[in-house]
């Protein structure tokens, strides 16, 4: 086959691409997120349920991933189109694309929201609000933030300009300098943390949260609630590791890259958990306190810690800058997908898809305080935001993708383009198997469907 070559640029090397990747997967997912899912559904078991999805599910999935993406090399809409007509699919393929245009959307508009809580600590943590502090204090802290609309609504709305305009420089330039010192040095803030957490005295009932599996904690819900993570931790199922993908150059491993991207990501979310957990049982709090949790323990550590106020800081500005990078992987495809359908410039179409973002967030500004008892199915609109992508859109858009990538391509494109010599046929069968009927047994449990089959018997 002949090569294409994308219209948006190339990464300079696989380093940056890994680099670049790990930056979109590497975000609020693992430092705001998992230890507040965690914390709602028990420990152990969900840890060992998403340990489980990241393996068997997520990674031979990042892997088609990211082979699409660069066999088709545009925005994930035109990418499924060409590769449809190329592997004779059916055309409605493209529609995985828009599938996932749209549950960037929906997940940038509440990002945004959270990414713009970090921002507001980074000052609150300048100004010393933490030092010695208590937890009382610090959850009033983090109540006083919520229930103001007005000051939400304005860093949510400095996040988005700050994602919009970087977006609108392309994704190649400043984004890799960036990229390469800002993750070590959150990856040596939250050891720091951690090394903080050891000597609250609780150190070791953190770990025995996170790690000891007891399956009765576990509902059907935690189940779906631990793939869908799975897949919103290593930004899966809606093309933004395709787009990054679509910027690999040709030749450079596919397999090695998804690994290398995958330990980092749990790694990073394992360390978050250990450093936050020890901090909720010294300081008597719950740990299914819901999506305020990192915000009302972390400061906890910094306020007990030497040079406290510094480390702080530091930790919630590497911590937007981390939302940043995720965020600019989210916006990314619908960005791209203007930029090639619409003939419109790259400054343009970020500005417009950037808007549109923005205005969605209202309502999730609003879930938080305003709009607070307005609730569909017991959840706010913040709430049903992110179930629905995390735990439906994701997993539906990544079941697709394995189906594709496993039954639709050639397996001589497929084999090409990944060039895993012999572990090609592993993943073949993790592809075709494996991942599609994990993710189905998760959706059928979910909604009770398997209880009900059980009970024919
Ligand atoms: N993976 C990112 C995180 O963990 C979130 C994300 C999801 C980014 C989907 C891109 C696509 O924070």
């Amino acid at each position: 086959m002949q090569r294409r070559t994308s219209i948006h640029g190339e990464w300079s090397s696989r380093l940056i691409f890994i680099l670049a990747a790990a930056g979109s997967a590497v975000g609020l997912g693992n430092v705001w997120k998992f230890p507040y899912i965690t914390g709602e559904n028990g420990g152990g078991a969900f840890v060992i349920v998403y340990l489980a999805c990241i393996a068997a599910i997520g990674i031979p999935i990042m892997m088609a991933e990211i082979m699409l993406g660069r066999r088709g090399r545009q925005s994930p809409i035109n990418t499924m189109r060409v590769l449809a007509v190329e592997e004779g699919a059916h055309p409605g393929w493209r529609y995985l694309g828009w599938l996932g245009v749209v549950s960037g959307f929906f997940i940038l508009s509440f990002y945004s929201v959270i990414a713009g809580w970090a921002l507001a600590y980074v000052f609150y943590s300048g100004a010393g609000l933490f030092a010695g502090a208590d937890a009382e204090a610090v959850g009033s802290l983090f109540e006083e933030l919520v229930s103001s609309p007005e000051r939400l609504l304005a860093w949510h709305t400095i996040f988005m300009v700050v994602t919009t305009a970087i977006v609108s420089r392309g994704v190649a330039g400043g984004l890799e300098r960036a990229i390469r010192y800002l993750m070590p040095a959150l990856l040596v803030l939250l050891l720091v943390l951690v090394g903080y957490a050891m000597t609250t005295g609780h150190f070791g009932e953190g770990l025995a949260f996170l790690f000891s599996v007891d399956f009765s904690a576990l509902d059907q819900d935690g189940l779906l609630v631990a793939m869908g993570h799975a897949f919103f931790t290593l930004s899966l199922g809606m093309g933004a590791i395709m787009i990054y993908g679509s910027y690999l150059p040709a030749g450079a491993s596919i397999g090695r890259a998804t690994l290398a991207i995958a330990v980092m990501d749990t790694l990073v979310a394992l360390l978050a958990g250990m450093a936050i957990f020890p901090v909720v049982f010294a300081n008597g709090l719950e740990p299914g306190a819901g999506p305020g949790l990192i915000f009302e323990t972390l400061p906890l550590a910094f306020g007990a810690m030497p040079l406290g106020g510094l480390f702080g800081t530091l930790f919630f500005i590497l911590l937007s800058f981390a939302a940043l990078t995720s965020a600019i992987s989210l916006i990314e495809p619908a960005v791209t997908w203007l930029v090639e359908n619409r003939g419109q410039s790259r400054v343009r179409a970020a500005t417009w898809v950037g808007i549109a973002i923005w205005v969605l967030g209202l309502g999730t500004v609003f879930s938080f305080n305003l709009a607070a008892e307005v609730k569909l199915f017991d959840k706010t609109f913040f709430g049903i935001l992110d179930y629905l992508t995390a735990n439906i859109m994701l997993p539906l858009g990544g079941l697709l993708i394995a189906l594709f990538a496993g039954w639709r391509m050639s397996r001589q494109s497929s084999d090409e383009e990944l060039a895993l010599g012999p572990m090609y046929n592993a993943w073949l069968w993790l592809i075709r198997v494996v991942a599609p009927i994990a993710v189905v047994f998760i959706f059928l449990d979910a909604v009770g469907l398997l209880d009900r089959i059980s009970a024919l018997f």
